[in-house]
């Protein structure tokens, strides 16, 4: 417990900064852009103040990778290269154990097989050393990277592991070793240089072999297939020797072979992983998102291709990372590019001409558009869909303004684009969840006639929610509620004068508007109450009415409310998919809606036990009566949708 420190095993996964006596990150358990997740160095805790969780290193391990309480401890055993003397095993423990742990170690012995051949063996000298020697890599990055050769023999490494007491049928569920219709066992590599892939925690899991032959009917890269231990999706060429650098520096450059990786490295640059040639996955992305939020793109060769890889790119923006581009002249990748300038030279170049994607996306786009008006209003909607990407809204603002000047539109009408984008998105998230309603009512008995039923309740509004990050209903109401209150306190004595509405304190507007609303929560209820009797009494109370408080509940939520009012407010931000520079720019629309989210809520409830009610009800004419009822309230319910649907544009 001592070894397993809690900043270097949560830091595996989660980025962490420093803030204060403490370090804070993103809640790895629940979906969340802005941190609530603390570690505590000294006390060796950590505490989510949005989840919950808390626990320390061994209890972090359990609920992130879902291991139990040995296994949690293994893994930090093998982390820290703690010995672990095993007493006993079940069989079937033993066995799924040593099934999965047998291909670690067959990748383990061909990899040591393959650069044994290549340091040690005439064949893997002359060709396979050669060859890397001659495109300029150094003998330490190449033993960092444990790089080797197969030699072009049919069965040489097969034959090697077999005599070494290896089976082979675990030679072949890795695919290192492949059987034939006639039942003949052969290499899978043979006569390539050896790329062996680690996962994060340094072991081999598979391999990418280069040929050395120019025959164009030779595929360049062989590589290991998908197997129990090698998943192409979640990993990512280079991030155990990348790691630590990429925590370090807070950026990650993303290449996309395993040369350039090498490269990078040997130029000095530690923080660069590679895709390895396919199409980033959202994996992967997460899986930098543990180390930093930042990633630079090292871009290959022709503009085609660029202008062809930006799109994928919006991926990266999704997930709330931030992305810079650097790319290279004369069709040069990283690899070819640092052995033409040499590593101080390129170095530099990275430096200098790092660009944020989405400027870097538009002046590639503008260059290409020139003067067509058509075009160029093809590369607005482009940018602002990239920008739409963006979850965190202030973020998403500076884009706005930057690209309104490199566009020469202005940040107006970008941001009114970009909004309805956004509501666009909420309608059809609306629209597909109503048809998914639709289709689950066919199985209900009173299919014809009958008001579309609801699904359930939670539907619209959470769908940034990610799966983790899911809540409960009640939550979500709870939430709802907590959000009247914190708008109560902070803006309650505000005095606004906004069209439609009569001039007045916002406390008591929505005290008017929730009025017929019963708040579930009973600390929630108390304060609303609280502040009901107080405006009764011809009191306006502060936020700090409620932080002194004398009943200690009431101090205590409005304390937190105080206190992350930046944090909620942005979640609810997120949420709604609104874009506003700061809620208090737009009081109208984060207090309506706030009030009208609150009342969908209820109303929904209401629809769902209706529903319920409906399908109990034996009785024809009163199943009819509650159908029309049904049917008023439904209307209401699509009013309100209505009207959040568009004061968020406002
Ligand atoms: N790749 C692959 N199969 C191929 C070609 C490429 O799996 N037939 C993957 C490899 O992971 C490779 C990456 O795509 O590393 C990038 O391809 P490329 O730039 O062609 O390879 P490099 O590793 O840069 O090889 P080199 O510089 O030696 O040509
Ligand atoms: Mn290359």
């Amino acid at each position: 417990m001592d070894t397993a420190r809690i900043e270097e095993v949560v830091g595996d996964f989660v980025h962490l900064k420093k803030r204060g006596t403490s370090l804070i990150g993103n809640c790895p358990f629940h979906g969340e852009k802005t941190p609530s997740f603390h570690v505590s160095v000294t006390k060796g805790i950590y505490k989510c103040f949005g989840c919950g969780k808390g626990g320390d290193s061994v209890r972090f391990i359990m609920d992130h990778e879902k291991y139990s309480y040995p296994e949690a401890l293994k893994f930090l055993a093998n982390k820290y290269n703690i010995e672990v003397q095993e007493t006993e095993l079940t069989p079937q423990d033993a066995e799924a154990q040593s099934a999965k742990e047998s291909l670690y170690i067959v990748s383990q012995f061909a990899a040591a097989f393959f650069v044994k051949q290549l340091w040690e063996t005439d064949e893997g000298k002359s060709i396979g050393l050669s060859y890397f020697k001659e495109r300029g890599f150094r003998e330490d990055i190449l033993k960092k990277f444990e790089v080797g050769y197969s030699p072009d023999v049919w069965d040489a490494m097969t034959q090697s592991a077999v005599s070494a007491g290896h089976k082979l049928e675990f030679l072949e569920s890795t695919g290192l070793s492949i059987k034939n219709d006639n039942g003949k066992i052969y290499d899978r590599f043979r006569g390539r240089v050896m790329f062996p892939i680690h996962n994060f925690t340094g072991r081999i899991i598979g391999f990418g072999g280069r040929t050395l032959k120019t025959d164009k009917n030779v595929p360049k890269y062989v590589n290991s297939p998908e197997s129990e231990i090698y998943h192409k999706s979640n990993v990512l060429y280079g991030l155990f020797h990348a790691k630590k650098a990429i925590r370090d520096s807070d950026n990650c450059y993303l290449a996309e072979g395993y040369a350039d990786v090498l490269s990078v490295h040997q130029a000095g640059i530690e923080n660069v992983v590679a895709s390895s040639g396919t199409s980033l996955t959202v994996e992967q992305i997460k899986l930098i998102g543990r180390f930093t939020q930042n990633i630079t793109i090292l871009f290959d060769g022709d503009a085609a291709g660029i202008k062809a890889s930006l799109r994928g790119l919006d991926m990266i923006l999704e997930e709330g990372l931030n992305v810079k581009i650097v790319s290279f002249p004369d069709g040069h990748d990283p690899d070819s590019y640092m052995h033409h300038v040499g590593a101080g030279a390129f170095k530099t170049y990275l430096e200098q001409n790092r660009k944020d994607f989405i400027l870097y996306k538009a002046n590639v786009l503008l260059k290409d558009a020139g003067n067509d008006p058509i075009k160029r209003a093809g590369i607005i909607r482009d940018i602002v869909e990239s920008i739409a990407k963006i979850p965190d809204p202030i973020k998403a603002s500076v884009f706005v303004r930057e690209s309104s000047s490199l566009l020469e539109i202005e940040e107006r009408i970008l941001m009114s684009e970009l909004n309805k984008m956004r509501s666009n998105k909420v309608k059809k998230n609306f629209e597909s969840n109503q048809r998914a309603n639709n289709n689950t009512s066919n199985q209900n008995t009173f299919s014809s006639g009958a008001p579309e039923p609801l699904g359930p309740p939670d539907d619209l509004w959470d769908d940034t929610a990610g799966p983790s990050g899911q809540q409960s209903a009640a939550e979500n109401d709870e939430n709802q509620e907590k959000e009247i209150v914190r708008l109560l306190l902070a803006y309650g004595h505000e005095f606004v004068n906004w069209d439609n509405i009569d001039d007045m304190y916002i406390g008591p507007f929505i005290m008017q508007n929730l009025a017929d609303v019963e708040f579930e929560n009973a600390l929630c209820k108390k304060i609303i109450d609280h502040y009901k009797t107080e405006i009764d009494k011809g009191r306006l109370p502060t936020a700090n009415h409620f932080i002194k408080h004398e009943e200690r509940d009431i101090a205590d939520l409005a304390i937190t409310l105080s206190t992350s009012e930046y944090a909620l407010s942005e979640n609810w931000l997120n949420k709604h998919l609104i874009y506003v520079k700061d809620e208090s720019m737009n009081l109208k629309a984060t207090v309506l809606g706030g009030i009208f989210h609150l009342k969908k809520r209820k109303v929904d409830k209401i629809l769902t036990n209706l529903l319920k009610e409906i399908k109990e009800e034996k009785d024809t004419d009163n199943q009819m009566i509650l159908m029309q009822r049904y049917g008023v309230i439904k209307g209401v319910e699509r009013e309100i949708s209505k009207f959040l649907g568009s004061v968020i544009v406002k």
